[in-house]
Parts: structure tokens; sequence; C-alpha cells
């Protein structure tokens, strides 16, 4: 594709407009919004929102707004999940809401001693669900991919039986992108009476997500990514509504009291999806996020998704046309069905292209090890022209040997 055509893509694009609500450097080419979305309009204004009502109101502006924040957020954020603002909350990281989720999935069914996951989800969940197997005494049965790419969904499914407890594994595989037929999974562990929980941090915002009409258990994901909530934001969960009154939150915090300002001696967890809060919000993280999904709302993630999709093909094909003979070759799911929204790029010098690319060529993917780039396409903001500079900078960077002085370069974030 030339950057002609690309361009003549992007002014007819339905979404060209949403690029103006993200502070983006000029010139920059960034394909890291699956590692952590920009900052937004909407959210730099709700953070200073924040700092302004601290600097006037101190501890007046809990009642005034703070206190009112979380549900707020979880409010906007629940139709992205295709779930209810009563299934949502919001507050601390991934893992940990993972850790509360997965605790208690394995709690209300003691005679079931199988944890089911697979190779592809992210280490940090993997390790969770390891801590929580040692600590209550179950095992975890990790189900290899073949191929490193896409998930054997027939042998995840061939592992769960009436002995597994709960499935866990990342609706979109942060490595590979691949995206899981959350819904036959979902309904293949209910028949043998396990639970699942999916983590949608790869999902949100760039995937349809239909938590309440798929019938999952519990989910988790980040803010930081699709998401723009900022770094570090906050993350949330979900529990099924009717699940909850059963589940029990292992950290027992007065914010999942019934009544968190009474002070009573005695723990009565709130009877909702607060029961999963522990402390207190943590207010200055939780504003922009508020303002990071306004514009996905806005769009719809379903227009989100149909770029994307036509994004990745475009570039998988120019990868096909221009890379492979660069020596990449292609890490992610050939069918845009089975897809998220980024692609991955084995290179056997990865780390020295991806570090020369952002220090020389203003081109932003990131790494992951040992050897693989990922480009992530955010919609909202990320233009046909990007995914083509992006293709030939990189091709360039290789042809020239520009990345030979990064060869000794160590991993770093991202
Ligand atoms: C798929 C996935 N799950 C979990 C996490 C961990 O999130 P946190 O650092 O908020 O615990 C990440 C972080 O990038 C992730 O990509």
């Amino acid at each position: 594709m030339t950057l002609d055509h690309a361009r003549r893509l992007d002014a007819a694009d339905p979404l060209a407009s949403f690029r103006t609500r993200f502070l983006l450097p000029e010139g920059l080419t960034y394909l890291d919004g699956n590692s952590l979305g920009p900052l937004t309009i909407s959210g730099r204004d709700a953070l200073a929102a924040a700092t302004e009502r601290w600097s006037r109101r101190l501890i007046g502006g809990w009642n005034e707004d703070w206190i009112a924040m979380a549900s707020r957020v979880a409010a906007r954020l629940a139709p992205l999940l295709g779930a209810l603002e009563e299934e949502v909350l919001i507050g601390s990281d991934t893992s940990t809401n993972l850790f509360r989720l997965a605790h208690a999935a394995a709690e209300i069914a003691p005679d079931r001693t199988d944890i089911v996951t697979d190779d592809l989800n992210f280490p940090s969940d993997r390790y969770v669900l390891e801590g929580i197997a040692k600590g209550l005494g179950r095992r975890v049965q990790v189900v290899r991919s073949t191929d490193g790419i896409h998930a054997d969904e027939g042998a995840i499914m061939g592992e769960i039986t009436d002995r597994t407890s709960f499935v866990c594994l990342s609706m979109v595989a942060y490595r590979t992108g691949y995206l899981y037929d959350v819904p036959t999974i979902t309904d293949h562990a209910h028949r043998h009476g396990a639970l699942v929980l999916w983590d949608l941090s790869h999902a949100a915002g760039v995937v349809p997500i239909h938590l309440d009409a798929w019938k999952v258990d519990l989910a988790v994901g980040c803010t930081y990514k699709y998401l723009n909530g900022g770094p570090g934001a906050p993350a949330y969960l979900y529990v099924r509504r009717d699940l909850q009154g059963r589940l029990r939150n292992p950290v027992q915090g007065w914010f999942g009291h019934a009544d968190p300002f009474s002070m009573v001696e005695d723990y009565a967890p709130s009877p909702g999806v607060r029961r999963f809060s522990s402390g207190t919000p943590p207010i200055l993280s939780l504003a922009p996020v508020d303002g990071g999904v306004q514009p996905t709302v806005e769009a719809g993630v379903a227009r989100v998704r149909e770029k994307s999709v036509a994004l990745t093909i475009a570039f998988v094909e120019e990868v096909e046309r221009i890379l492979v003979s660069l020596g990449f070759s292609i890490q992610s799911p050939c069918d845009p069905a089975r897809r998220g929204s980024h692609v991955s790029l084995g290179h056997p010098y990865a780390l020295a292209v991806s570090r020369c690319l952002v220090a020389e060529r203003a081109v932003v993917p990131d790494f992951r090890p040992p050897n693989v780039l990922r480009f992530g396409f955010a919609p909202l903001y990320n233009r046909f022209e990007d995914m083509v500079r992006a293709i030939e900078q990189t091709a360039e960077v290789v042809r020239t040997g520009a990345y030979e002085p990064y060869l000794a370069a160590r991993p770093f974030v991202p």
C-alpha cells in the first residue's frame, strides 16, 4: 500500500475525527496502545478537575465527587464489556483482581482440585494461579499451544472435567493476539460445573464483548491499554450478578463492607460487587479512566472492531509483501476473525530493531522476549498512514543495518 493510498483510506474513515481527542506527540507513529494508551483530552481534564477539587475542597472532595467516582467509571465501562453497571467494579491492579476472583472461585468448590489455563495466558495470571493452587491445595493444568501462536481450544476443553474448579484464559493472547471463542469455552466449562474467569486486558475497547449474553462468570482487565486510562490506572473486575452473593473476597477490607463508615467490629460483606473492594479508591488514577474510555463509548466498539480488522489485514498483507523476505515471520493468527488488534512479528534481532525504530524513526511498537515485535492498532487514533510508515521504517532499519548498534541492547519497558 502506498502512502497516498493509505491517506485516501484515512480521509474516508468515519472514525478519523476521534484522533483529535488524544494527545499524541507530533510526528510520532505510536503502535503501542495495546501496552499503554495515550492521554485523552477528556482524561486530562478529568485529572485536572480532581486535583483542583483536592486543592480547593480537601476532605470535602469525597462527598462531593470521589466516593461516587468508582461507580461512575464502572457505569461507563460496563456497556463495553456487555455487562450491567452493578456487575463491574473498578480499583486495584489486574493481578490483584485476578487473585480475588480466582481465590473466590476456588474456595466455593472445595472438592474440585483443578484450575485450567494455557501457556498463552499472561505470566502474571499464571503466577497468581500457581500461588492460589499452592495456598489452597489445588493444581494448575497448563495446556500448551502447539505452534506458540494459537490455542488449541479443543485441547483446552478436553482438560475441563468434573474436577475442574475454574478455567482462566485471556480473551486475546498478549503475545500473539489470538482471539478465543469465549462463548464456546464458557459453555463447555459450565456443562462440567466449572466456572470461567476471562482476562479481557487486550480485548476491551477493541473487540466486542458480551459477558452477560455469553453467561461468563468472572472477568478482569486493565484500563491502561485500549481504554486509555493512564500508566498503572486501576483495573476492573466483573462478577455475574447471580454469583455475587456466593463469593468471598479474600482481601476483606472496609471498602468491601456493607457499611464501610459504620466502623463496626465485625466484617459484613456488601451484598453486591462492591464486596470485592478492599481499600480506598485511588482517585487521581481513577479520574483519567473516566475520560479515557469516553471516546470508545462514543465511537462504539462495533465500529472500532471494523476498522481494527481492516488495519490488521492491511498490515499483515504488507508484512507478507515486504517484511517476510527481510527475516520477519508472522506470529499472530492469519484469520482476522481469530485475531485481536495487535499483530506480532518474529525476527532474530527483534529487540535491536524495536530499539532502533523508537530511537531513530519515531515509530513505537513494543518488544516481548525472546524475539517478538508487537504492533498494536488502536483504531481511534491509528491511521492507515501509521501502518504504512511502520512497515516502511521497519524494512529500512533492517535493509540498511541501522539496528546493528542496538544489538547489545537490554530489554526495557516497553
Ligand atoms: C493480559 C494481561 N493480564 C494482566 C496484566 C497485568 O496487569 P497488572 O499489572 O495491572 O496487574 C497485563 C499487563 O500488561 C496483561 O497484559
